[in-house]
């Protein structure tokens, strides 16, 4: 089977490669704008180590205006990108409930955090890794549903029973398979 894209409609588009660019990390990204935000982002992978850059596309809400991590990331132009464990799995997908700007995801949801690095986000407490990053560049995809937003990272934080001096790390995160999720094991 060939598939040519220019078929498809973004419902379509989006299941194939969802379904296909697989594992999709999740960017667990707290900001800081009206109210402490929090919320999920899969469409989002490492882009460079020189300079240290993580992409991740953001859309709308329902009624066309940016999500709040968007306005917050282009308002404060920082953003605290959090690693998922397993026994987040709940409260992630509470946080991706889209909730006025007001109201932050940390209290509805009761989920904690705490500042790590003065001036950027706090972390999600319990988190196993974390990067604070600072906004790079808005990519232009010429129109379209999502915003990709390009992240410089300037610290990292990593939970003390992860670190390794030589940093081999096996974090236990998760991660997206279509709408699914999945733990990533070596083989
Ligand atoms: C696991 C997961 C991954 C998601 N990935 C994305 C994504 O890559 N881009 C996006 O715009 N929304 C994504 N969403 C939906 C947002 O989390 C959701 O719209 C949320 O309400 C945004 O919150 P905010 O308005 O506080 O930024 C995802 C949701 C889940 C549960």
């Amino acid at each position: 089977m060939k598939i040519d894209f220019a078929n498809l409609s973004l419902k379509e588009r989006y299941k194939i490669m969802s379904r296909t660019i697989i594992p999709r990390p999740i960017a667990w990204i707290v900001t800081e704008g009206e109210a402490l935000n929090i919320a999920p982002f899969s469409y989002f992978m490492a882009l460079s180590s020189e300079p240290p850059t993580v992409i991740v596309s953001i859309g709308h809400k329902k009624d066309g205006t940016p999500k709040d991590t968007l306005h917050n990331i282009i308002h404060s132009k920082k953003a605290t990108i959090c690693m998922v464990r397993p026994e987040h799995l709940e409260k992630m997908v509470d946080s991706s409930e889209s909730l006025p700007a007001e109201i932050s995801e940390a209290q509805k949801f009761g989920i904690a955090t705490e500042r790590a690095i003065d001036g950027y986000p706090p972390i999600i407490t319990g988190t196993p890794a974390a990067f604070f990053c600072d906004l790079h560049q808005i990519v232009d995809l010429g129109g379209g549903k999502t915003i990709p937003i390009i992240l410089k990272i300037a610290h990292y934080y990593i939970d003390d029973s992860y670190y390794d001096e030589e940093y081999n790390f096996d974090l236990d995160v998760i991660a997206r398979i279509g709408k699914e999720y999945c733990r990533c094991e070596k083989l």
